[in-house]
């Protein structure tokens, strides 16, 4: 095995004052990285905030050796993440790796879900994620040279109970992911998504206590860096908790022609509907929106000739 290392390599890690994004930043820096420790340091809600919490994995990374800065700006402040670019390309002229992790949470079934609620974690989370990786897009492009992660969520690839609003953005970002993936792929741009369990203030008291202690940060960490390593893949969507790794994928079944003109109406779908939905049919993953589009004219020229 050999070693993973980020030596010359410049980071910027979201919302790294405290669970995931500290164990990431921290661990980027033990592997040689230079980081951009962001944070707002607000409450898990999203409200208030100080630069104190990414200060505080500043001093960290420096007692391990290494080299790191705080940034206190939001991630949906345009202008603040704008000097977090300039303010590492002033430092240190390049920018390597991103990993968009700031986070919060407005839980609430969706009868009592407000405008507010719904606008807030779409803005933190999606926003968020296009805002810091939109602002070094160019500069990854210019170096040939850029790893991406975002970080996605259970409750966007599958859905819980008074989640519409964080569900959204997560899924979201992975629909970014898939088109950058695509856009990236000349100017050696890898993006991928990390679907983590971890026990931080986002999960306290959600799961008993004995689950919790198995879902330490730092067992996610290391799928992490496999994102963001030199030959990293691009466009996956990488499970991680408890020191377990899985991939998620989207996928569809082979699909079946029904008909077109006359032949096609509402009834004669429902009669082949146990075909469209057998997962036995069910295909690799597309690798893009055309890889999707063939799948359909494959089932139409197949009915066509059967
Ligand atoms: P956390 O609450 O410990 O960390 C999130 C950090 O983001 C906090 O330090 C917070 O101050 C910072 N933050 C919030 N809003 C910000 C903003 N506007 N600008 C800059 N920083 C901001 O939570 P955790 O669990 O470490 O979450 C990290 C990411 O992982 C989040 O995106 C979360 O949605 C995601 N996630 C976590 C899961 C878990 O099991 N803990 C499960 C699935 C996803």
């Amino acid at each position: 095995m050999s070693d993973i290392r980020f030596d010359d390599r410049v980071a910027i890690v979201t919302g790294a004052g405290g669970g995931l994004g500290r164990c990431h930043a921290l661990e980027l820096a033990r592997r040689g990285a230079k980081v951009v420790v962001n944070d707002l340091g607000g409450s898990l809600d999203g409200t208030g905030g100080n630069s104190e919490a990414a200060e505080a994995v500043v001093k960290e990374i420096e007692a391990l050796g290494g080299e790191a800065i705080a940034n206190g700006s939001s991630v949906s402040d345009e202008a603040g993440v704008k000097k977090m670019i300039d303010d590492t390309m002033a430092k240190w002229g390049r920018i390597d790796i991103i990993i968009a992790n700031a986070g919060i949470l407005r839980d609430k079934s969706f009868s009592k879900m407000t405008q507010g609620d719904i606008d807030l974690v779409l803005d933190v989370h999606l926003r968020g994620t296009f805002m810091p990786v939109h602002a070094a897009w160019n500069i990854m492009k210019e170096q040939n040279f850029g790893r991406i992660v975002v970080t996605t969520s259970s409750t966007g690839l599958y859905g819980n109970f008074g989640q519409a609003n964080y569900g959204a953005a997560k899924l979201g970002v992975v629909g970014m992911m898939n088109t950058l993936k695509i856009e990236g792929a000349k100017n050696n741009i890898k993006i991928n998504a990390v679907c983590p369990i971890a026990a931080t203030r986002m999960t306290q008291g959600l799961m008993p206590d004995e689950v919790l202690a198995q879902l330490k940060p730092e067992y996610v960490t290391p799928g992490v860096m496999n994102l963001v390593k030199d030959d990293a893949p691009s466009g996956m969507i990488l499970s991680a908790g408890a020191g377990a790794f899985s991939m998620a994928r989207i996928v569809e079944t082979e699909g079946v022609f029904v008909g077109q003109g006359e032949g096609l109406s509402a009834e004669a779908v429902a009669a082949k509907w146990d075909q469209i939905t057998d997962v036995a049919t069910t295909k690799p993953a597309f690798q893009s929106g055309g890889e999707h589009g063939q799948n359909i004219f494959a089932a139409v020229a197949a009915g066509m000739k059967g």
